[in-house]
């Protein structure tokens, strides 16, 4: 039996407010414990958008009533608040901004609407970026000027894991976050829609392989396992649709994935291709430095790593029923995990209540 610290997801997205048929903050944090995560951040593009006092109380209120491990609540950065969101940072998990094609609503477009967030958000509270590309290199740009810290979420290629080396070579204070799709799937998982689709068919496949950033080629997927030591995290950016929103002529962009997270990197765990040191500073050690997050005394994930299994969406309590992942056969299983003391889960089954879950900004 191995035993891991509780595990931190800087990126979910829980869907409450406004799109509790894909997820809550009662079976996203569900999710979350039978992932081996103990702490978990969300993010701000709801409905309506956390971007006020009054929508954060909203999403916290929810939070505090449903969430059954620890969790923040990101604040979004939108045109016009960025005085209200700095005035926030200190019971917000952080700023998002959202600098490229996304779900929802949250969206700057032109880069004068980003200096007012760069220059008002408090440098030591964290600002994460969803940038691609040469917007990515842009917000890095951003950061240097500013001299602020910035989290870069969801590197999938290899142009930007090469910048993000450069830069933190340069002593830029940048960090960033890779999801397990972006390790283990590649555009060559994307199945072709059959041509002409069949009359009063959705579409099928492709359209659950729909995520943003996109799945890239494999020579990105193999930038990223050959720079290990860049990635400062693992997050999941757990995005739950479900399978009818996936299947659906406009499907939206997202995977499940924080009952898969762990069970795939431990399987490349025993592969000889991560390290356990490597997992833990990636899911638990740097996480918790970049996002300034309390210790959670007596808390541990007991994990069997010999256990072979398949993964099976009947089997997760994410509400959104499906994973890209299905039949994929993994070696590592979480049995157990102790959350301040107490067993909040234990051989598939969650046996903490809904509530027990501290907000990580309580203070
Ligand atoms: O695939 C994605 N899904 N990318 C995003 O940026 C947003 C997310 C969502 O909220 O569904
Ligand atoms: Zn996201």
């Amino acid at each position: 039996m191995l035993k891991l610290p509780g595990l931190i997801d800087p990126h979910v997205h829980l869907r409450e407010p406004g799109a509790t048929h894909k997820e809550d903050f009662d079976t996203g944090t569900s999710a979350a414990l039978a992932g081996g995560f103990t702490i978990v951040l969300a993010m701000p593009n709801t409905k309506p958008p956390i971007f006020d006092a009054s929508t954060l109380e909203l999403a916290l209120d929810g939070a505090k009533q449903k969430a059954r491990c620890d969790y923040g609540q990101y604040i979004g950065a939108g045109p016009g608040n960025a005085e209200i969101a700095a005035s926030l940072a200190g019971t917000a998990a952080g700023l998002k901004m959202y600098l490229d094609s996304t779900f929802g609503e949250l969206r700057l477009d032109d880069m004068t609407l980003w200096q007012p967030h760069f220059e008002k958000y408090p440098k030591q509270f964290p600002l994460v970026a969803h940038s691609e590309s040469r917007t990515m290199a842009a917000a890095i740009l951003f950061s240097a000027l500013y001299d602020r810290p910035i989290h870069i979420a969801h590197v999938s290629l290899k142009e930007e894991i090469l910048l993000i080396k450069a830069a933190k070579e340069k002593g830029i204070k940048v960090t960033c976050e890779v999801c397990p799709h972006h390790l283990f799937l590649s555009k060559d998982d994307i199945p072709s829609p059959p041509s002409p689709l069949p009359e009063g068919e959705g579409r099928r496949g492709e359209g659950r392989m729909e995520v943003r950033p996109r799945l890239a080629t494999k020579e990105d997927v193999d930038a990223l396992w050959r720079n290990m030591d860049v990635i400062d995290c693992f997050a999941t950016d757990h995005a739950p649709h479900t399978l009818a929103e996936k299947d659906s002529e406009n499907p939206p962009p997202g995977f499940p994935g924080l009952e898969t997270a762990l069970p795939l990197l431990l399987t490349t765990v025993s592969e000889s291709r991560l390290t356990i040191p490597d997992l833990i500073a990636k899911m638990h050690t740097n996480p918790r430095k970049i996002f300034h997050l309390p210790e959670q005394p007596e808390t541990w994930v007991e994990v069997d790593e010999n256990a072979i299994y398949e993964i099976k969406a009947s089997e997760q309590f994410t509400r959104c029923g499906w994973t890209p992942f299905e039949g994929w056969k993994v070696k590592g299983k979480v049995r157990k995990v102790v959350l301040r003391g107490k067993t909040a889960f234990e051989d598939g089954q969650i046996l903490i209540q809904a509530g027990y879950g501290q907000n990580v900004r309580r203070s």
